[in-house]
């Protein structure tokens, strides 16, 4: 029974053809077993239904209506658009993603309850629709305040500032709830570098703006990072002391823009005023 286990755990599913990208995968996803046989996979770019042939797929196409996920635009600036998908009331499509993210997810479990989650789509929105360029995961209720479960950039996508937008994106959410967040662990080495370049960006500039004189909660309270997250990336950034049992942040000017230089820019800012929602009730 292990040995067959362990069988089918071997990654079966060798690329996917997604709109106009044929995408080479990296991990296994647990797709149903009718597709076990199949090396590749033919998405529809709108609601991620998967088939075997590339004729199915074409015959899809002229019949599937869809130019952008189901679910509310909640973002638009530019060509970039933000959709959000409930889980509960688009349930194939959640499971289609699902399906999808797992090939690029190796430590998550994947969740068949897509009920419990809100799915926030990411595209590029051109004359022929709403191209999905990445997406998050939310939970509606997390006892861990989690404001995220998983993110990803589609392969052809990533080292463009996507990651860091969905990142950005998730925290502005969180705001609007009056809350602290953190993503769900554990990360993924890409993951965690994605984060940390976030969280050291966001801090630094609040830094260097306050002169280094604010603590570790209004650091918070501005950000909605989690303050255990806070402290985490500010220990690495050695900008942390520890004064008669607490925790104090020394900003020297000089660390700071060293740290600055080395931090980057990211070019894709969340602008807030053109997102328009209200937290899930
Ligand atoms: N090599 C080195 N550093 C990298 C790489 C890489 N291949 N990819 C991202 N980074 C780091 C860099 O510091 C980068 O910032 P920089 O370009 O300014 O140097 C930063 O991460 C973020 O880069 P982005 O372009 O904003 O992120 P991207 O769009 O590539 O998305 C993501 C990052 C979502 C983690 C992507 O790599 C991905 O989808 N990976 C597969 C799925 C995954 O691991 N998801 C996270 C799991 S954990 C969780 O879901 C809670
Ligand atoms: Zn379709």
């Amino acid at each position: 029974l292990r040995e067959h286990e362990e069988f089918t755990k071997v990654k079966n599913i060798a690329t996917i053809e997604l709109g106009r990208y044929e995408i080479e995968t990296w991990y296994f996803s647990p797709f149903p077993p009718e597709y076990n046989d199949c090396l590749k996979l033919y998405f529809c770019e709108f609601c991620l239904n998967f088939m075997k042939r590339k004729e199915q797929l074409q015959r899809h196409m002229r019949k599937c209506d869809l130019k952008h996920p189901p679910g509310d635009e909640i973002y638009r600036s530019g060509t970039l658009s933000m959709f959000e998908v409930d889980g509960k009331k688009n349930k194939v499509y959640g499971q289609n993603l699902c399906y999808l993210a797992k090939l690029f997810l190796d430590h998550k479990t994947l969740y068949y309850d897509v009920d419990l989650f809100l799915f926030y789509i990411l595209c590029e929105c051109d004359e022929r629709g709403c191209h999905m360029v990445g997406y998050f995961s939310k939970e509606k209720h997390s006892e861990e305040s989690y404001n995220l479960a998983c993110i990803l950039t589609l392969p052809p996508y990533q080292r463009k500032g996507y990651g860091k937008f969905l990142i950005a994106f998730s925290y502005e959410l969180s705001k609007k709830e009056n809350k602290v967040g953190t993503p769900e662990r554990p990360l993924s080495d890409l993951g965690l570098l994605s984060y940390r370049g976030y969280w050291t960006r966001v801090l630094l500039d609040i830094l260097k703006k306050h002169k280094g004189n604010i603590s570790i909660k209004e650091l918070s309270d501005m950000t909605a990072i989690k303050s255990e997250d806070i402290l985490s990336t500010l220990q690495s950034l050695e900008l942390i002391q520890y004064r008669k049992g607490q925790h104090v942040i020394c900003a020297d000017p000089k660390v700071l823009d060293r740290h600055l230089k080395a931090a980057g820019r990211g070019g894709l800012e969340v602008d807030v005023s053109k997102l328009i929602w209200t937290p899930y009730k």
